[in-house]
């Protein structure tokens, strides 16, 4: 039993932050790459996809008020983060703080979970990359074969020009007569993964470059859409007026709508805060990772959060809440401003602006992994740094190849349902650590302190707990599933392959 609690000594994981050399990770990221790091990560699938339907199936206008319980969760979390990051400024994340406090097994669970979080992350972001990339294709009348742009049995029907799925109809709207078919593969989703996937293996420097000019795009056409939008809105008072009445739409009594429909759509646009985290899994790549990591960190999440609430408005006020549950919401609403090259610019934005998401997800499983196998906990190829391009390459090839495969046969309601599940658990360990940390070693340094803590703490687990029990059965089984399997390769090979242990019993030895 007290090998499964063993601790990795933080000496350890200081020893190995400060290490330097051929097989370390280069260190070229200063703060604002890492805040450029953060948005590029979190603004994605979520806020461009995902709330649209969210306000048409959950909450209707009151989304917003989603954003708010979801953006309080994630300031919890992201307080303790940046407390961990500050402390142990490593690669590996949650894995890594998990590690240092809670012991190997808890460690792991994390490490195992986290491949919830990133993998699956990069696999929803790239069903809803797929979605606008249709989109803006039809815009310009190329037609890609619909089969291949939507997931096995998806229904599809022609309407207004495009390609869509049955359900995204207006209401109202009858199919009969249209024509149909059904979806087979989402190879655009598959395609895009594997594009990310070689810019990763390439190597970080270049993936940052191209990450912060991204990231200045896709800010500035949510700004362009909140100031087109938000205009328009000023001007047509009664427009809003009519989409935000009621702004809590009556309770459908499946726990959609009403007030309890409000913390059932923050468990499904949770997803669109995901990735501030993902700034710590960069820490040993950080110039300068005790300063700037919670500038990082916090940083993001509030831009973020601000945007989000913003943007859900503004959304909900141009359109109809019930009209959005489509492919690409944003450039619908946009679209009833009458600006013709509004919904272009969009799609044009979201097309760049998720290609980034994927590229921090993907970076963040990777080095998680990087950090697992330099444990011991994985095999050595997982670490395997590649002797010109200095990236974890097999690991990427691997992991890249899984979230290619993920999307193109799974849906983004399902996808990112898994997401949220991993990473509020992930959560609730993350801020049981940082209180754990506190009573155990109250006088460690401790660059950045979360306030309030156990307050802080506390609050940060019962939020992301109370958002998991919104969450579908099917998810929690998925979950449940995965962490068995975690378990199992867990005690038969990484327990014995760990290094820590491998020390603490040769001291043990002596
Ligand atoms: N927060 C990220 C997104 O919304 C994962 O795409």
């Amino acid at each position: 039993m007290s090998r499964l609690l063993r601790i990795k000594p933080l000496s350890m994981l200081s020893e190995e932050a400060s290490e330097e050399g051929e097989h370390s990770l280069k260190r070229s990221l200063g703060a604002l790459n890492l805040i450029t790091l953060g948005i590029g990560a979190v603004i994605g699938a979520g806020i461009f996809t995902l709330t649209g339907q969210a306000a048409a199936l959950r909450a209707g206008p009151a989304v917003a008020l989603s954003f708010v319980l979801a953006g309080f969760t994630c300031a919890f979390a992201g307080l303790c983060y940046a407390e961990f990051a500050s402390i142990i400024p490593i690669a590996g994340s949650a894995y890594t703080y998990g590690y240092a406090t809670l012991g190997e097994l808890v460690a792991w669970i994390i490490g195992w979970d986290l491949c919830l979080e990133y993998a699956f992350g990069a696999a929803t972001v790239a069903s809803g990359w797929a979605g606008y990339f249709n989109s803006l294709l039809q815009q310009f009348h190329i037609y890609l074969p619909p089969q291949i742009t939507a997931t096995t049995g998806t229904p599809l029907v022609f309407y207004h020009d495009q390609w869509i799925q049955l359900m995204s109809l207006p209401p109202g709207v009858s199919d009969v007569g249209l024509p149909h078919v059904t979806g087979v593969v989402n190879l655009i989703a598959f395609l895009i993964v594997l594009v990310i996937t070689t810019i990763l293996v390439i190597g970080i420097k270049e993936s940052a470059n191209f990450n912060s000019a991204v990231v200045i795009i896709k800010v500035a056409i949510v700004g362009v859409f909140l100031l087109v939008g938000g205009w328009f809105l000023f001007k047509h008072p009664e427009i809003a007026k009519t989409n935000w009445t009621p702004f809590v739409p009556p309770a459908d009594g499946h726990g959609n709508f009403g007030w309890g429909g409000i913390p059932t759509a923050a468990a499904s646009i949770f997803f669109a805060y995901i990735g501030f985290d993902a700034v710590s899994t960069a820490a040993q790549e950080a110039k300068n990772p005790k300063r700037d990591m919670p500038i990082g960190i916090l940083g993001s999440l509030v831009v973020c959060t601000i945007l989000y609430i913003l943007v859900s408005l503004v959304l909900t006020g141009l359109v109809s809440y019930k009209t959005l549950n489509v492919s690409a919401p944003v450039a619908l609403a946009i679209d009833a401003t009458g600006v013709g090259w509004g919904s272009l610019l969009v799609k044009v934005g979201a097309v760049f602006g998720l290609a980034t998401v994927m590229l921090v997800m993907l970076l963040g499983q990777t080095r998680v992994f990087y950090s697992m196998s330099k444990d011991g906990l994985l095999p050595k190829w997982a670490s395997a740094v590649h002797p010109k391009f200095r990236t974890p390459w097999i690991t990427t090839i691997v992991f890249g190849a899984f979230a290619a495969v993920m999307p193109a046969f799974f849906n983004i309601d399902v996808l990112s349902e898994l997401v949220n599940i991993g990473t509020l658990l992930a959560f609730t360990i993350v801020c049981a650590g940082v209180w754990i940390l506190r009573v155990r070693h109250p006088n460690m340094e401790r660059p950045f302190k979360t306030p309030l803590v156990p307050l802080v703490p506390i609050l940060g687990i019962l939020s992301a707990a109370y958002l998991m029990t919104r969450l579908m059965l099917f998810t929690w089984a998925v979950m449940i599933i995965w962490l068995v399997i975690g378990l199992v390769i867990y005690f038969t090979y990484s327990l014995k392959h760990s290094r820590v242990q491998k020390l603490a019993a040769a001291a043990e030895g002596d």
